[in-house]
């Protein structure tokens, strides 16, 4: 197939297209090469060089309709990926998060669906921030949602959901692709707005879509220089150079982090012929790790020794727990991951080391908290 791949330069896209090409499949990038992601204009050349080996590279934007519109002439299928992507940076830089997620995917559709278009498949980047708080399980009412969290448990350091029923503790249960969506941050709204914009014109036009409700993803290859996204890049670069550790309220958050081989490995099915369907998917391991156990694992992986502080402090929008139901994922797309939580981490701390030590030191991670304080959504501790 002719394959296009919006944001195809980022962590996710760059090892999707490999993997298509390799299985025969031709690939078009289309990648604006936001600085905040590949860094300054000498980095993005060696990325847009790299990738000009084995694709069709264009330095462009996924807003541009006119380009999007002469790409969908000529391709099969479409994987959207480009994306701002930091939860804490969207509650406060609402305009562009939106633009370039919402209007971004509306160009697209807009392409996709014009009368010379030839592209019959859509692929949209999804993601498990469109729960919210997810799925947990009751002793005496089952399978439940608690929604937000309050303020005012948390500020007196409760950090868990409570049952909406009975009040009762509940314990964290995979969520599956038919709980109720209540995204808690602009990025998560606009993640929701893009997986039915898809859908909804995908139905209208009989395409088929997939809208892939990605977990945590993390690896080799993830952004380092983007202090606004990704705890595994922000917690080994904070301890390669030897900074103290801050981990939000008590440490027992966890997250389902899905190594990106196998989510590349979801793309490449969600992008074969035979898949014709229009579903989301989660994309996951259904299995939590929790933030104290990452950190602590980091930390041995890493010879580190520095200070681990437990703050109690929280963000606003974040949600305690997240592991996906993964049903779907394996009928739908005949998946199962391959790789575990340790061994992908080993990989990533040997990959992330390297690279931490070669590159130049930066202020920004401390710089997001202190924009994050700026605006009011940090809280407590
Ligand atoms: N990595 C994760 O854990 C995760 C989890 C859930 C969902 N997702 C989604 O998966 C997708 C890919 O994520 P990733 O981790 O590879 O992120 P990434 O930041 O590495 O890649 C995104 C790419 O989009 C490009 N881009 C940004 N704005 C653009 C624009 N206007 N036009 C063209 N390109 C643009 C960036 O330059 C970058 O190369 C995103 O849509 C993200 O929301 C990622």
């Amino acid at each position: 197939m002719n394959i296009l791949i919006t944001g195809g330069a980022g962590f996710i896209g760059s090892r999707t297209a490999a993997a298509l090409v390799q299985r025969g499949d031709r690939v078009t990038i289309v990648d604006n090469l936001s600085p905040q992601i590949h860094g300054d204009a000498a980095a993005q050349t060696q990325v847009a060089t790299s990738l000009s080996e084995h694709t069709n590279f264009i330095h462009g934007d996924v807003r541009d309709i006119d380009l999007m519109k002469s790409l969908a002439r000529d391709h099969d299928a479409v994987l959207h990926l480009a994306a701002e992507t930091g939860t804490g940076q969207s509650m406060y830089d609402m305009v562009r998060y939106s633009d370039v997620n919402v209007t971004g995917t509306a160009a697209l559709l807009e392409a996709v669906t014009a009368s010379d278009s030839k592209i019959r498949k859509i692929v949209v980047a999804s993601s498990r921030s469109i729960y919210g708080e997810g799925a947990y399980r009751c002793t005496s009412h089952g399978l439940v949602y608690p929604g937000d969290r309050s303020p005012i448990a948390m500020d007196a350091g409760n950090f868990d959901p409570r049952c909406p029923i009975c009040d009762q503790e509940v314990a964290v249960a995979p969520t599956p692709e038919t709980a109720p969506l209540t995204p808690a941050s602009v990025y998560a709204v606009t993640k929701l707005a893009q997986e039915n914009m898809v859908l909804a014109v995908a139905r209208a036009h009989g395409l088929s879509a997939y809208g892939l409700r990605y977990q945590n993803v993390f690896g080799a290859g993830q952004s380092l220089s983007n202090p606004y996204t990704g705890i595994l890049s922000i917690f080994s670069r904070e301890m390669v150079f030897g900074r103290s550790i801050e981990i939000f309220e008590d440490g027992l958050e966890s997250r389902d982090f899905i190594h990106v081989s196998d989510v590349v490995r979801a793309n490449c099915a969600a992008l074969c012929a035979d898949a014709t369907g229009i579903h989301p998917i989660n994309v996951g391991t259904g299995i939590g790790v929790s933030v104290e156990t990452v950190t602590a694992e980091l930390a041995r992986l890493l010879d580190y020794t520095g200070d681990i502080r437990v703050s109690g402090r929280y963000r606003a929008g974040d949600i305690r727990h997240n592991i996906a139901n993964v049903d779907l994922f394996k009928t739908e797309l005949g998946m199962t991951c391959d790789i575990d939580f340790r061994t992908g981490l080993e990989e990533f701390v040997t990959w992330s080391r390297a690279e931490l030590m070669r590159g130049v030191d930066s202020d920004g991670y401390a710089r997001s908290l202190a924009e994050l304080a700026e605006h009011g959504l940090m809280k407590g501790g």
